[in-house]
């Protein structure tokens, strides 16, 4: 890779000669023919790239259907199946023994998984599913950790038609609870016990603890998977184990032929409302964009080893773990384990080991390691061979220019590029990101469009703002991946991404966004809506407050707002009004203890507030508003700028001042 700068003005860093010669999208004259393409024939553009990604049944006549806008439809009168196209396909192109999955256990052990036999399980998956009256159209809960099983589970729903909502193995008993009431599941594949860490801790238990707090009948099967083989509970009638399951069922297994548009997936995420909402993926649009970000973003190839470290249990595992790769025949890894375990080394021993060639993970593990490697040698990136390597990805966050640096230098070897990928659970698949044979980079910005994607930044009006103004980031026109609706409540789909302010016209992302008057790049600059980013995990402030409220033995009132963190990319702080005088030292300590633990149980870990501050009261304007601006501020250790005139206990300021 040059790092040479041709204009000095611009920080660019640019791919090498040979990169860009070996690139699916080679050159930045073959991206911009690419959206020149897309431009003048939109439809024709999305089509060609469909019939030439996907196996069709039934060919599609129709390409994009706006009749009912903002309800898009993509090739809605072609029928397809995921897994065969994931799968079969694979097969009888003569990949059958190629291995899919390179699977590493918490441990160390590792599992391989070819094509063929890939297609087997998950279709001995499939036919217990039917054998257990699961049809078409059927909701599927999957709560695993990473594993072979999680992704044949997932590959087996979308064989017979169901429809699977994954639930994170990190989500409280609750949370497993709200989102299989919600989806109306008939079945939830799950396992006896995850490890993480070296730590063995409980899924199917949890399981049973959601279902006992009621509102789930439909449920009528909990299929396990045996992990830790550890005994646990099974309800006689209900519970089964999935190897007695698929003992002696068929490895093969009539794929469900299903329109375009039926529901591949759902995928609970938080937005502005206390209620995390199922974000409804398709079939044919959402595999397209899974397959083509694949080859394009990732530039994949036959003889690669590709490795996104994210959990299935999120958007960017269904579609760069469980669709993307797969759809193209490519080889992946699935890491079951942490990064940090046995020790920080981990990740680069395991891309040595495994002669990882493209690599993507999260601005959040990155900065992690960073810490550790400089204080210790041993896990220094340095001290493992990655010249295996020869593209990186990061997601999820915004990443900062030093942390882009050092993992292009001391993970990439000056030499692989990085593609900074934005996209969101509701997209499917990348909206804005470099191609790594292509697009000059730039540390910190995701840069330009993926072709095809007509994003833009407007203001509150709906008015396009010049570059370099900062404004609110949608996108212009339907693409195939999009979200669908949310599951079950139409409304809140038009109200949360088709707002009225645009005139119901474009897709609002709820982030904000700049681009750079020179180069046109896009830089994100973070969420305008009461959501917060936390490792790169996406929570609404109002969540975590209806969870504290939730404690209605201690809590009156609650309010969380974010603040920058060096690691996390940004905190959860809550501010907090007890039912009992206002507590200090280490009785202040043990609650905010206990609330931590109350928000774990409500939602799971990862929404554990990192400050908790105590108050006889939260700072409200005359009307009753609390002041989330002066909140902010004093979560950042800020000095305080506002008018604090019209509070009506100014004392308050310095009781909150104090984080526990
Ligand atoms: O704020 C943006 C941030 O993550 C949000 C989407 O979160 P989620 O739906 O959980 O999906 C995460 C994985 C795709 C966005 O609204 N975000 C995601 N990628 C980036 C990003 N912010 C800046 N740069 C990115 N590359």
């Amino acid at each position: 890779m040059s790092q040479a700068n041709t204009d000095t003005a611009i920080p660019f860093y640019y791919p090498s000669d040979a990169v860009v010669a070996a690139a699916h999208v080679s050159g930045m004259a073959a991206y911009e023919a690419l959206c020149a393409r897309a431009e003048s024939d939109y439809e024709g553009f999305w089509a060609d790239q469909a019939r030439e990604l996907l196996t069709w049944k039934t060919p599609f006549t129709q390409v994009l259907d706006e009749s009912n806008a903002p309800f898009f439809k993509w090739f809605a009168d072609g029928t397809l199946n995921a897994s065969y196209n994931c799968l079969d396909r694979n097969v009888e192109r003569g990949l059958g023994d190629k291995t899919a999955i390179i699977f590493e256990a918490d441990g160390g052990e590792v599992t391989k998984i070819s094509y063929s036999e890939l297609l087997a399980k998950t279709c001995q998956i499939a036919n217990g599913l039917r054998s257990l009256g699961v049809q078409k159209g059927d909701r599927v809960v999957i709560y695993i950790s990473m594993s072979i099983d999680g992704v044949a589970a997932m590959q087996a729903c979308a064989r017979i038609g169901a429809t699977h909502s994954v639930v994170f193995g990190g989500f409280s008993a609750q949370s497993v609870r709200d989102r299989v009431e919600d989806t109306g599941a008939v079945a939830i594949i799950t396992a006896d016990h995850q490890v993480r860490g070296g730590k063995k801790l409980p899924l199917k238990s949890i399981v049973d603890e959601a279902l006992a707090l009621g509102g789930c009948d439909a449920v009528r099967n909990v299929l396990v998977v045996k992990r830790s083989g550890s005994e646990v509970a099974m309800t006689a009638g209900r519970d089964v184990w999935m190897d007695d399951l698929v003992a002696g069922q068929p490895t093969t297994c009539e794929p469900e032929w299903v329109g375009a548009e039926h529901p591949l997936f759902l995928l609970y995420t938080s937005g502005s409302t206390g209620k995390p909402k199922g974000v409804q993926h398709s079939t044919g649009g959402y595999l397209l964009h899974a397959a083509l970000t694949t080859q394009w973003t990732f530039d994949l190839k036959a003889d690669d080893v590709f490795w996104c470290t994210a959990d299935i249990g999120w958007v960017t595992g269904h579609t760069y773990i469980t669709y993307g790769p797969l759809a193209l025949g490519g080889t992946e890894i699935v890491f079951e384990g942490v990064p940090t375990y046995p020790d920080a080394g981990r990740f680069w021993k395991m891309i040595q080991d495994h002669k990882v060639s493209i690599f993507y993970t999260a601005p959040t593990a990155i900065r992690s390691l960073i810490k550790a490697a400089e204080a210790n040698d041993a896990v220094h990136p340095k001290s493992y061979d990655l010249s295996s390597l020869r593209l990186l990805g990061s997601v999820g966050e915004p990443i900062n220019p030093a942390a882009w640096e050092w993992y292009y230098r001391n993970v990439g070897g000056s030499r692989c590029p990085i593609v900074d990928t934005f996209w969101q659970t509701e997209t499917g698949g990348h909206m804005i990101t470099p191609l790594p044979g292509a697009t000059p980079m730039v540390p910190g910005s995701c840069t330009l469009p993926f072709p095809g994607i007509q994003a833009a930044i407007v203001d509150e009006t709906g008015k396009d703002v010049p570059n370099g103004q900062g404004g609110i980031l949608v996108v212009k026109r339907p693409w195939p991946s999009m979200i669908r609706t949310i599951w079950g409540d139409p409304e809140r789909f038009k109200k949360s991404y088709y707002p009225e302010d645009f005139k119901g016209k474009y897709y609002l992302a709820g982030d904000g966004a700049i681009r750079d008057e020179k180069t046109g790049y896009f830089t994100i600059t973070g969420r305008i809506d009461d959501v917060l980013n936390v490792s790169g995990h996406r929570m609404g402030t109002m969540e975590i407050e209806s969870a504290l409220v939730s404690c209605t033995e201690l809590v009156a009132e609650a309010a969380v707002v974010g603040r920058p963190d060096d690691t996390t990319g940004e905190a959860v702080c809550a501010f907090v009004v007890l039912k009992r005088p206002l507590p200090f030292g280490d009785e202040a300590k043990a609650i905010a203890k206990q609330l931590r633990d109350h928000v774990g149980k409500e939602i799971g870990p990862i929404a554990k507030p990192k400050d908790i501050r105590f108050g006889e009261n939260l700072p409200k304007t005359r009307s009753g508003k609390i002041m989330r601006r002066l909140l902010r501020s004093i979560a950042k250790g800020e000095a305080i700028t506002q008018d604090t005139s019209t509070l009506e206990n100014p004392a308050i300021l310095d009781q909150l001042g104090q984080a526990y």
